[in-house]
């Protein structure tokens, strides 16, 4: 094949020409780089050295690699259903088509990460967990700054306060003083902050208010509320209460019952990592976080992690 001439390849200097112009760059200097340059390798790419080696257990004890990895694995899960939301708002709900498959994907994370938290209960033998446990005091997921962005990307941000508690008047500081998660980390019960917020404010407070600012009026309820009749199909809303059921009932009721599993010993609660008054903070029962409530029934959001939905 003669290259000099085939119109594909001229088509595609052509190309290569207009976008070395455009950059200030010399199109023949460029070429003659990609000569020397090596190929790309998998590993490389997916940065794998590195990947395998970002599990640091603070024992010697196996299980607490596993420990390690299902967290990492769940953060990045968290990391793709973030980018779903941001992709999502960004586009501004006006293509339906376009929101059912953001909407849907997110589902399909959860959907994994329901599906695979057994992992720790089966990946975990008790007697190491209860040991690996005493060595990572006060961190906890509690820290996870990923868990808070979905929750504020998603919804409004004075759903994330106790509905007794909420005012609509409360602009956006006022509504973070009052966060369930603030109050569960000040429960009457533990008398102060506990150490376990402390550290995760002095590192994201500002983040988390900066965040709460930016998509006051561009989170996913918001614009749910604003433009769902124009893009309204049953299957939408129908994805939509799938994702608020995932997020704020199955993920955490599994969460909370593998908790229970490992820290509740004879009918006694073992202190968590997090210092929360952990039996109350963490059903969603209690805290009734809900993304969409205009979605749902008041039965429905009575009843409220009381049991599974989907
Ligand atoms: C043996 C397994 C686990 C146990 C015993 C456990 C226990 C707990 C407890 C007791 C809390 C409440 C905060 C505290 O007092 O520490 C908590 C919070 C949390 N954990 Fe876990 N956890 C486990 C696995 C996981 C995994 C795999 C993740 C994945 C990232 C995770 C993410 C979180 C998150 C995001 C919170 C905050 C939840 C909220 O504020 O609603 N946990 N965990």
């Amino acid at each position: 094949m003669d290259y000099t001439t085939d119109p594909q390849v001229l088509n595609t200097l052509k190309k290569l020409y207009q976008k070395c112009e455009e950059g200030g760059q010399n199109l023949p200097s460029q070429l003659e780089g990609f000569l020397y340059s090596d190929y790309l390798k998998y590993w490389d790419y997916i940065h794998l050295d590195t990947l395998l080696s970002i599990q640091n257990p603070k024992t010697d004890m196996p299980d607490e690699q596993i420990f390690i990895i299902y967290h990492q694995i769940t953060e990045l899960y968290f990391k793709m259903i973030i980018l779903e939301l941001e992709q999502v708002i960004e586009e501004g709900l006006v293509k339906a088509d376009f929101v059912l498959n953001k909407i849907q994907r997110i589902n399909t994370y959860f959907e994994q990460l329901l599906n695979s938290f057994e992992i720790m209960l089966k990946g975990i033998e008790e007697d190491q967990f209860l040991k690996f446990r005493l060595s990572l005091s006060p961190a906890s997921g509690f820290q996870s700054i990923q868990f808070r962005l979905i929750e504020i990307l998603a919804t409004e941000f004075n759903n994330l306060v106790d509905e007794t508690n909420r005012d609509i008047n409360d602009g956006v500081e006022e509504i973070y003083k009052k966060l369930y998660w603030r109050k569960g980390a000040n429960d009457s019960s533990i008398g102060k902050e506990t150490l376990t917020l402390v550290h995760f404010e002095k590192k994201y407070k500002n983040l988390i208010i900066s965040k709460a600012f930016e998509y006051k009026s561009k989170n996913l309820a918001y614009l749910c509320k604003r433009n769902l009749k124009s893009i309204y199909t049953d299957e939408l809303v129908a994805e939509l209460k799938r994702f608020d059921s995932f997020a704020n009932i199955m993920w955490p009721l599994s969460h909370y019952k593998t908790a229970a599993k490992h820290l509740l010993k004879n009918a006694e609660a073992i202190s968590s990592t997090g210092g929360t008054n952990w039996r109350k903070y963490l059903p969603p029962k209690y805290r009734k976080v809900i993304f969409f409530p205009e979605l749902w029934t008041q039965e429905e959001k009575e009843n409220w992690g009381k049991s599974w939905l989907y």
